[in-house]
């Protein structure tokens, strides 16, 4: 079976952008895939982060997975900070990355820009991403559009170690998809939608309540025109929003233009609102019905038993190809 890696920050609220982008995929790689669903502790405080709101996003974040239809009985979900050798992998992968190729990563360029001091975290980052996916010498990472460029990074130093080391690294795919791999904000159609966006009112958290969202949805930005027509280049905000209505209905971009044929933004918006109501709703229950259980916490402790293994083997076999003396 293929093996099958991803993680999500514990950053903030996850949005329908991490849902339709990432998560989704997630629940449908894990029945024919072995797989491993992280938090990803250890990135998310490249940027500053309160400690007590990282603790409670974390154990948020991880429920949001079960909730989401992760099974943890088919997939392991944990920790990227309980797996410690993610760390000490991303360090030597760091001493075969070049500044220039981190220079280029646009999640650096648009994180660190106008800031009066970054952190070297941020900047090195790419390489610990690379540690989290080499470690399970994963086939396949399932990511949104964003991520493509930190996978051809892995890709790079994959083989960079291989021809230094010894072939050892299986080359990782990208897993994104067709649809819904870049989901904008509802304010402003040339900006990601994203969990760190200072304006709520740019992004549908998948815990916002019913009428949360249908305020946020009748308020999103759309052209002065009136076709609900799917046409990224000059209409992106309705394209958008047509995308977001396609993946939380199950029925085509082009079955959904059908629909709408002839109505204008109002009642397309109004049905909006309720389609996406209707795919969170159950997945907003699960997620207190897991909190309330107090589950999640031995989830957690089995997700990173169970990845220590795979991952121990890894590091001990990259330790003795670079010539670490055995302990
Ligand atoms: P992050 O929130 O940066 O930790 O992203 C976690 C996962 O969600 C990554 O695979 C991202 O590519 C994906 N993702 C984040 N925002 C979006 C978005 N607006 N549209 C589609 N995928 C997204
Ligand atoms: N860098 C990813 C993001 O910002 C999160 C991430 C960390 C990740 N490690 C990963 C994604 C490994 C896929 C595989 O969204």
């Amino acid at each position: 079976m293929k093996r099958v890696l991803s993680g999500i920050q514990p950053s903030g609220k996850l949005t329908l952008g991490n849902y339709i982008g990432a998560l989704k995929n997630f629940v449908t790689l894990q029945h024919d895939h072995v797989c491993n669903f992280m938090v990803v502790d250890l990135h998310a405080i490249t940027v500053p982060q309160n400690p007590a709101d990282l603790r409670e996003q974390s154990e948020s974040v991880a429920a949001l997975f079960v909730a989401a239809g992760i099974d943890p009985a088919k997939a392991n979900v944990y920790m990227q900070s309980h797996v410690r050798q993610h760390a000490q992998l991303g360090w030597m992968l760091t001493t075969l990355t070049s500044m220039g190729e981190l220079e280029r990563m646009t999640q650096f360029k648009d994180k660190s820009a106008g800031k009066e001091s970054v952190g070297a975290g941020l900047f090195v980052y790419p390489a610990l991403m690379a540690a989290d996916i080499l470690i399970y010498n994963a086939d396949l990472v399932p990511v949104g559009e964003d991520q493509k460029q930190h996978l051809e990074l892995t890709r790079d130093l994959a083989g960079r170690f291989n021809s230094r080391y010894g072939d050892y690294f299986k080359m990782p795919e990208p897993y994104i998809p067709k649809v819904g791999a870049r989901i904008m904000s509802l304010d402003d159609a040339s900006k990601k939608m994203s969990k760190s966006n200072p304006n709520p009112g740019s992004r549908i958290a998948l815990l916002d309540s019913p009428d949360e969202i249908r305020k946020k949805i009748s308020r999103a930005t759309t052209d002065s025109g009136r076709e609900v027509k799917f046409d990224p280049a000059n209409k992106p905000e309705v394209s958008n929003l047509i995308t977001i209505y396609s993946q939380c209905s199950g029925l085509s971009v082009a079955e959904v233009e059908a629909r709408y044929d002839g109505q204008m933004y109002g009642p397309f918006k109004k049905d909006l609102a309720e389609v996406v109501v209707s795919q969170l709703e159950p997945l907003q229950q699960r997620y207190h019905d897991i909190r309330e259980s107090g589950e999640i916490r031995s989830i957690l402790r089995q997700g990173a038993e169970k990845a220590s293994e795979m991952a121990e083997k890894t590091l001990t076999d990259v330790q003795q190809l670079m010539g670490f003396l055995p302990y």
